[in-house]
């Protein structure tokens, strides 16, 4: 084999091991080629704690609706009553893992707590935020 080769071989093997291993990072690098800018806690935290009101029902919605306020305390879902894990991966390690799982709920979430889909730039703050508990 040849250096070139090889060296091809190492990266191919390890991107995917990095993104699991820092699946936020790699989400973040993602947004970021979708134009983001830089993301930050404080902004993830001011969208994971805004109130939207649902246009058929007129009821509210946000975030916490089911993962509760207490982001270390067990949730449960506001439709279904199904318990939902604690969120914060400094009391539930295999959050912020995934990158597949993440995508697929925040996708769900947002669409389900504002109406519409996160723009890449909510996601990484949102990401930024939820890292930091
Ligand atoms: C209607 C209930 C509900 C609301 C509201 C909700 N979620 Fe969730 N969320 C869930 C459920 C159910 C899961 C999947 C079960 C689990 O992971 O415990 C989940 C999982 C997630 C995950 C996956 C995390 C991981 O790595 O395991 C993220 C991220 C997330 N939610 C973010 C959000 C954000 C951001 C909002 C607000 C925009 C939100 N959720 C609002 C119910 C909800």
């Amino acid at each position: 084999m040849n250096t070139r080769l090889i060296t091809l071989t190492v990266v191919l093997l390890a991107v995917p091991l990095a993104a699991q291993a820092d699946a936020v990072s790699g989400l973040q690098a993602e947004y970021k080629t979708q134009g983001s800018g830089e993301f930050t806690a404080a902004a993830g935290k001011a969208l994971w704690n805004k109130k939207f009101v649902d246009s058929k029902s007129g009821k509210q919605r946000y975030c916490g609706s089911c993962h509760t306020d207490d982001l270390r305390k067990q949730g449960k879902h506001v439709r279904t009553g199904k318990v939902i894990k604690p969120m914060a991966p400094s009391v539930n390690p295999e959050r912020l893992t995934n990158i597949k799982k993440i995508k697929k709920w925040l996708l769900r979430n947002c669409k389900w707590t504002m109406g519409r889909e996160c723009t890449a730039q909510e996601k990484g703050d949102l990401l930024a935020f939820l890292k930091t508990l």
